[in-house]
């Protein structure tokens, strides 16, 4: 039985689906890659921009091959989730090497793609070669946890299961491609996370959540998220008008982009000052001077929550301590890529707080 839901998400999608972007009917599957890989932990309305801008200075697989690391990582700056760059990189490099160039073209060799997951290789697979595979992510699952009223929690080995399985039961086996598109536009529109459409829903009558009332509360999740605490302390030493910088290697937030000198507390400080020890072994006796102290930031992601300051300091002479990083001048800083929780610092004016203040 292929169930009235496509039927009705079709029509929708033919009659009243008006959300444009500027990947939707792409069909060269490097674009619609691009896209992916963008859109799997951004948003539409903060992805379009950087697609188009990657679009513009890489219009083919070759062009983003040949580029340079910097290069790709300083246009994805402010995206976040810096291993989607990386893997980005990786790709486009693989199918220039193994596959000359032509993206390959069937979900087995997409999916084998580095950062290319189940969902992403389904999404490329049927947009680009009308393959049946159907989308799976979090706005699928909220779809048909709601139209069939599941209360099984989408994030056990049953649940994975439950959903997959329908998920592919509901794909239209002609129109892969426009279906998947159709219930991304669907779960982003109408049945939303929060204040979904009911009243406008061409599956309303079927929706079985809908019938219980409980469709907000939906789809339901074993366990909840733990998101731990950072405290990061980036202390701006200036000699000469020059920035001390340093690229991050670790295994951690923000692999490959650049800092200035970190102090990670483990908890939040009360009084930063010269006398801090971190401080005190960084600078060895040298002359040196406090000028200000940056207002609180904080930026949410997905598993931590990171806080801290900005101190600037300046130095009157260069730090032994330091010499594993770069001293650029400060109107250099545009070339190189830095986390958002540090442009967000460096595009807001300068503030003059006095320690009493902190
Ligand atoms: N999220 C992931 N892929 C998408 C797409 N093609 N359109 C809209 N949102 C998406």
């Amino acid at each position: 039985m292929k169930p009235d839901f496509t039927r009705r998400l079709l029509q929708w999608n033919k009659s009243s689906n008006n959300r444009a972007m500027p990947w939707k009917g792409e069909k060269d599957p490097y674009k619609i890659w691009l896209s992916e890989i963008i859109l799997q932990q951004t948003r539409v309305e903060q992805g379009w921009s950087y697609y188009e801008k990657f679009i513009a200075a890489f219009p083919t697989i070759m062009h983003l091959a040949k580029a340079s690391e910097e290069k790709v990582f300083k246009m994805w700056e402010g995206l976040g989730y810096y291993s989607r760059c990386k893997n980005l990189i990786a790709t486009a490099r693989k199918i220039a090497s193994d596959y000359k160039g032509k993206f390959p073209d069937t979900y087995d060799e997409i999916i084998a793609l580095p950062g290319i997951g189940p969902y992403t290789a389904s999404a490329i697979s049927s947009f680009a070669f009308n393959a049946p595979h159907a989308v799976l992510d979090g706005n699928v699952q909220r779809i048909i946890a709601r139209y069939f009223g599941i209360t099984t929690p989408v994030d056990t080995t049953e649940g994975k299961k439950l959903y997959q399985n329908l998920a592919q039961s509901l794909l239209h086996r002609d129109e892969p491609g426009i279906y998947n598109q159709a219930i991304m536009d669907f779960g982003a529109v109408i049945c939303k996370p929060q204040n979904p459409l009911c009243q406008d829903c061409v599956q309303q009558k079927e929706c079985e959540g809908f019938r219980q009332n409980i469709v907000t509360q939906l789809p339901i999740k074993q366990k909840a998220i733990i998101r731990k605490e950072r405290w990061f302390y980036y202390f701006i030493i200036e000699y000469k008008g020059k920035w001390y910088i340093k690229q991050r290697t670790a295994k951690d937030i923000w692999e490959n982009l650049f800092e200035f000198v970190l102090y990670e507390s483990p908890a939040a400080m009360d009084n930063i000052s010269l006398k801090l020890p971190f401080l005190k072994k960084l600078v060895n006796g040298r002359p040196c001077q406090l000028e200000s102290i940056s207002r609180p930031y904080r930026q949410q992601l997905t598993h931590q929550t990171i806080h801290g300051r900005f101190v600037k300091i300046q130095v009157g002479e260069t730090l032994p301590t330091l010499s594993d990083f770069l001293l650029i001048d400060k109107k250099q800083l545009s070339k190189y890529a830095f986390p958002r929780f540090i442009t967000t610092f460096l595009g807001e004016p300068v503030s003059l707080k006095s320690e009493s203040e902190v």
